[in-house]
């Protein structure tokens, strides 16, 4: 690698003891982290070290105008090999990317990201767990670290990676309410860059829907309060008739990975597959003609997540049992086969973890 990297080991792993069976999403840090600088127009100081706290100063850029940007990804270990895997860590760096590029901020080279993410999942793979449905999470993210409070494009910043052990995000079945006062995105906006700002815009409506007994929010467009957007932090599918239906990405719609390979997937399969706006009116109708099969939401921390009901102006829309569906747990089912390695796939989605830092190390 171009870059090089000091690596710094913790002197003792913080594995023992731990009951994977019970995992909590998003509490639970594997032993390193990756960290680099981007300083005057290089990035440098790259390093593993010790998963841990750093120091900030109170002006941090970051803190006062939200530069900050994340990915989100998987690893899971192979159930033919036995070795770690990643699942399109490539179209991550693709989506790192154009977040960056969105949010004026460097561009981080695919060499340094997949080297960051490759390495630590390597370092740390006692941490993936093997119960069918959890995976090693990943976690990176770059964000400003002027010490200034002009408004303006921080000139340095800060590229972490740190992974964790998570198992299944939600394991019930979700019910969800249509927004009728808050937006997530608008066109122009920043919604399909994983821009920090983005989740705290929905974290208030969030609240509201949870204490109404909803478990997320599905967002319409903001411009006519009509076309569905996204479902809380997933993309949204609905099988309409024989018809599975998804938006289009567009800039207020993140380009999700797993929409992208569930899209793909069920092409493969002949499985009638229409990307094009909807309308909540359309879903309305089609649910009472009978013809609503299926709703479910996409995402890596979810990977799918059956919709039980939809919540429209007051009036509550139950779907069926999910032991009456028959795409959404088929894709569920396949695309986690897919992950663990168990079955095969030819999009080439599905690589080792390799790397050269601490093959070089060694
Ligand atoms: C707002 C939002 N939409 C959709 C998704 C799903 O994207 P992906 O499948 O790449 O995880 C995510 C992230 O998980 C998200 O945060």
């Amino acid at each position: 690698m171009k870059y090089p990297v000091k690596v710094q080991l913790a002197e003792k792993s913080r594995r023992e003891g731990l009951d994977f069976n019970s995992l909590p999403f998003g509490k639970t840090f594997s032993d390193h982290m990756f960290v680099a600088d981007y300083v005057d127009g290089q990035w440098k100081n790259c390093q593993i070290m010790p998963y841990g706290a750093l120091s900030f100063a109170p002006s941090l850029m970051a803190l006062h105008y939200g530069q900050s940007i994340f990915e989100g990804m998987k690893a899971n270990i192979s159930t033919q090999t036995g070795e770690p895997v990643l699942f399109r860590a490539k179209k991550h760096a693709k989506r790192f990317r154009i977040s960056s590029e969105r949010l004026g901020m460097p561009e981080i080279p695919e060499e340094l990201f997949l080297e960051a993410v490759n390495s630590l999942v390597s370092l740390d793979k006692q941490w993936i767990p093997q119960t069918k449905g959890s995976a090693l999470y990943i976690r990176p993210f770059l964000f400003a670290t002027d010490e200034s409070l002009g408004v303006r494009a921080s000139s340095s910043y800060k590229f972490i990676v740190f992974t964790g052990p998570v198992g299944p995000y939600y394991p019930k079945p979700v019910r969800i309410l249509v927004a009728q006062k808050y937006v997530r995105a608008f066109p122009g906006g920043v919604g399909s860059a994983k821009a920090a700002g983005n989740y705290a815009a929905t974290l208030k409506p969030a609240e509201i829907a949870k204490k109404n007994g909803f478990d997320q929010i599905l967002w319409l467009d903001g411009l006519e309060f009509k076309y569905l957007q996204e479902c809380g932090t997933m993309n949204i599918f609905a099988v309409i008739g024989d018809t599975v239906v998804t938006p289009p990405t567009t800039d207020a719609i993140l380009d999700g990975v797993t929409r992208d390979s569930i899209i793909h997937l069920l092409e493969s399969m002949n499985i009638k597959v229409e990307v094009r706006p909807i309308s909540i009116n359309e879903l309305v109708e089609a649910y009472q003609q009978g013809e609503l099969k299926e709703m479910f939401g996409s995402g890596t921390a979810a990977v799918v997540s059956h919709v039980a009901d939809l919540c429209y102006k007051d009036q509550v829309y139950t779907l069926p049992n999910i032991e009456e569906r028959k795409v959404g747990p088929m894709i569920k089912r396949k695309l986690t086969e897919i992950k663990e390695n168990t079955i095969e796939e030819n999009y080439g989605w599905v690589t080792p973890a390799q790397s050269t830092i601490l093959e070089a190390a060694k």
